[in-house]
């Protein structure tokens, strides 16, 4: 029974494959693909066919939001003229996932009520270049990724970042913070992965650091030293940068920096006299243009044995008073994986 209704299956697949390549009809479906994308799309902006809940208003000088219709859940509005956002802006899209305003001129006193944290499914929102003076918020919980670089921020309302569980990256690079403003603010964030502080007012590492951190920047600072037993908590921290800051022997407690997760340590452009200490497992080492003349072997090598030695591969030491002759004999031993010692 089965068996002898084969032939006529197959033959009756056949003859739909064949009604559709004999008779195709091409301009209705693409009339109505068009015709669906005009209604989901502000006359402005531009909604690829192939990623229809993307919308694009780049480039456009806007000084209002478009209309933004139901289904975009991508929202693209860079390089344009935008200086606030209406309570009500997203009151179509309250399922929006990114939006993406950088290179605009919102200021917070412009950004009105609860407009962020009504976004029930964000999960990036980029704001970067604008004239924020201030973290923007309340937040959605739902948020990842967030990025607030190269703006005038030098104030975090302390419950600005509370419950935000999800939340892995934060760029503020490029603003004006000080650590006063900052102190416990990053505290509860129990997803994060990579925080950027770059190029602001720091003269001290803010206080209660969450401790899944991978990646932690401070470079272009002015902090002077690191507080005794600082990165203690940061099991996982793998990748530190502090370059360009003020630190001195003086500022460094002598094992602050042996940190057995970490893979890289980035402490080039500033004062240090001496090499700190870190743990055997550090890959990098950048200590460019500080002021060593003394190389230590005890900075990478407790003891030095069979299995006692720097996985170090990179190190750099040029811009210092140091040369090849200042390396004692052992340091071939201690460093015996590097691949490049830079000394000049
Ligand atoms: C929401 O959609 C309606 C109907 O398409 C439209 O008239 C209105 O302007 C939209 N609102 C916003 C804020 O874009
Ligand atoms: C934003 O900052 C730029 C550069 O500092 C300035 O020219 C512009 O007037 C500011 N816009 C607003 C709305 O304050
Ligand atoms: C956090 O992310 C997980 C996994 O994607 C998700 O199941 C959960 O609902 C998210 N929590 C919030 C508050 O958005
Ligand atoms: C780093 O600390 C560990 C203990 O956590 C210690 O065993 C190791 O010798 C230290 N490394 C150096 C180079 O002092
Ligand atoms: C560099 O080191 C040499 C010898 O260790 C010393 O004579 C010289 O003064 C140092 N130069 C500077 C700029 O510190």
């Amino acid at each position: 029974m089965y068996l002898t209704s084969l032939p006529f299956f197959l033959f009756f697949i056949t003859g739909i494959f064949c009604q559709y390549d004999y008779e195709p009809n091409p301009d209705f479906s693409y009339y109505f693909s068009m015709l669906e994308l005009s209604s989901v799309c502000a006359p402005e902006c531009h909604c690829p066919i192939t990623y229809p809940s993307a919308m694009y208003c780049d480039d456009l000088k806007l000084k209002s939001f478009p209309i933004i219709p139901k289904g975009i859940k991508y929202l693209y509005l860079r390089n344009n003229l935008l200086e606030g956002i209406e309570d009500n802006a997203f009151e179509n899209v309250t399922d929006l996932e990114w939006l993406i305003l950088d290179n605009n001129q919102l200021k917070n006193s412009n950004i009105k009520g609860k407009v962020f944290a009504k976004l029930k499914n964000l999960k990036k929102l980029h704001i970067n270049h604008n004239n924020l003076t201030e973290v923007v918020g309340p937040l959605p919980s739902t948020l990842d990724d967030l990025q607030l670089t190269h703006n005038q921020i030098s104030k975090i309302t302390p419950n600005t970042l509370e419950g935000l569980v999800n939340l892995t990256v934060i760029h503020l690079q490029h603003n004006e913070l000080t650590e006063g403003t900052l102190s416990g603010v990053f505290k509860g964030l129990k997803s994060l992965l990579y925080l950027d502080l770059s190029n602001n007012k720091l003269t001290k590492l803010p206080t209660g650091l969450p401790n899944n951190l991978l990646m932690l920047y401070f470079d272009h600072n002015q902090i002077s030293g690191v507080p005794d037993q600082y990165f203690q908590g940061l099991k996982v921290l793998q990748y530190l940068r502090l370059s360009h800051n003020k630190l001195t022997d003086s500022g460094i407690p002598s094992n602050v920096f042996n940190i057995s997760s970490l893979v890289e340590l980035d402490l080039s452009y500033n004062q240090l006299k001496n090499i700190p200490t870190v743990n055997e497992h550090l890959e990098n080492y950048y200590l460019q243009v500080n002021e060593i003349t003394k190389f230590s072997v005890k900075s990478f090598c407790k003891v030095v044995g069979i299995l006692a030695y720097s996985r170090v591969s990179h190190l750099r030491l040029d811009g210092n008073n140091i040369t090849r002759e200042d390396l004692p004999q052992e340091t071939y031993n201690c460093l015996r994986v590097a691949t490049e010692i830079s000394l000049k």
